[in-house]
């Protein structure tokens, strides 16, 4: 419980007054603009999760509907509202020896000025709202468009190609400048698909199927951000979007249809006698251990489906959602094997207590998953 300290007076209420009180001098006023402004030059673009740098159509649309009738004449009314207010209080400021002004109450003429004029400025938004969502209800015709078949789960993204016949996680691989239709699900509880450089927001409501489309002019890694507050985790419910060239896609999409397995290049088999290397350490313990139950290395016999699927892990840039960046070294790996409730708290994934030797040889295979 909070309360003031002994003898009644709190110092730190003491030098919050003795702040504003020096706020009222001009000086620390300008000193305050000052730190607003540098506030403000936070907003700035090249920030991964702005809404106001759009990289595609649909974000686009959204952008010019926000600047071009909310912002625009949202500052036009502040700089009327505030002239007008500045300019009563230097033109009517009392002075030495006024009278008494004359007492009024109310202006009915004025009142209804300013009641209507607002109401229809709101018209005219509402108007070009539903112009925008009209526009953004269905994407562009496009023999180049992408399906996607969206999963959200606690708390990390499933992504299936149905047309490719590709599945992965956490990692939304799509060609540039083509429409990509989105229909989006959730396995547990509600969550929001959210890309901002490239969309709006959509949820994913357990028992139904929503649907977006977004699209990205160029090539780039666009963050992207579990928009719905689910659970624990959900500030690391995230993903990446990785936008390439439409022949950079498909030699994404032809290398991740291929199975990984025994007896295939990523682990190829014991020889009689030899050693087995670390990559093929791994692998046998990845297959008999507890990884098989919960997650899936197409090609194997691991085929769980509570985890994220694993089968091109090498590749993927991130670890547990873009929870951690993948490292040269393995180290984020390696910590999250080590305990990934240290990582990310409530995460499915329990501390399997796996030894440090463990720990090397099954970051070995799995990296070797390329
Ligand atoms: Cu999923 Cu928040």
């Amino acid at each position: 419980m909070w309360h003031a300290g002994e003898g009644g007076s709190n110092p730190g209420q003491d030098s919050l007054t003795a702040i504003f009180m020096h706020l009222t001098t001009r000086r620390h006023a300008a000193l305050l603009f000052g730190l607003l402004a540098l506030l403000l030059a936070g907003c700035s673009t090249g920030n991964p999760q702005t809404t106001i740098d759009p990289q595609g159509p649909n974000a686009q649309m959204i952008y010019d509907l926000f600047n071009f009738w909310i912002f625009w004449p949202a500052v036009i009314v502040f700089f009327a509202v505030e002239g007008v207010l500045l300019w009563a209080v230097f033109r009517y400021r009392g002075r030495e020896g006024d009278p008494l002004p004359v007492q009024t109450h109310g202006n009915t003429p004025l009142e209804i000025t300013w009641t209507i004029i607002p109401a229809i400025i709101l018209i005219v938004i509402l108007y070009f709202t539903f112009q925008t969502q009209a526009a953004l209800a269905n994407p562009p015709e496009s023999r180049d468009a992408v399906n996607v078949r969206v999963i959200g789960h606690q708390w990390w993204w499933e992504f299936q190609y149905p047309d490719l016949g590709v599945s992965t996680a956490n990692e939304l691989h799509i060609p540039t400048g083509a429409p990509i239709k989105v229909t989006l699900e959730s396995a547990d509880v509600i969550h929001s698909f959210w890309v901002p450089l490239l969309a709006g927001k959509q949820d994913a409501i357990p028992g139904r199927v929503n649907r977006i489309w977004m699209q990205a002019d160029k090539e780039g890694t666009y963050f992207a951000q579990c928009a719905e507050f689910c659970g624990v985790q959900h500030a690391l419910m995230r993903f990446l979007v990785v936008a390439e060239s439409p022949g950079a896609f498909r030699s994404w999409s032809d290398n991740e249809r291929r199975l990984q397995g025994f007896g295939s290049a990523a682990v190829p088999t014991v020889a009689p006698g030899a050693q087995p290397s670390l990559v093929q350490q791994g692998a046998t313990l990845f297959a008999s251990g507890a990884c098989i139950t919960c997650h899936t290395v197409r090609g194997t016999q691991a085929a769980g489906k509570i985890g994220p699927e694993l089968t091109h892990f090498g590749s993927r840039k991130s670890i547990a959602a873009n929870t951690l960046p993948k490292d040269s070294d393995g180290v984020n790996l390696k910590r999250w094997l080590r305990n990934p409730q240290a990582v990310k708290p409530g995460a499915l994934m329990p501390n399997l207590n796996l030894s440090e030797a463990d720990i090397e040889a099954i970051s070995a295979y799995l990296e070797s998953l390329k």
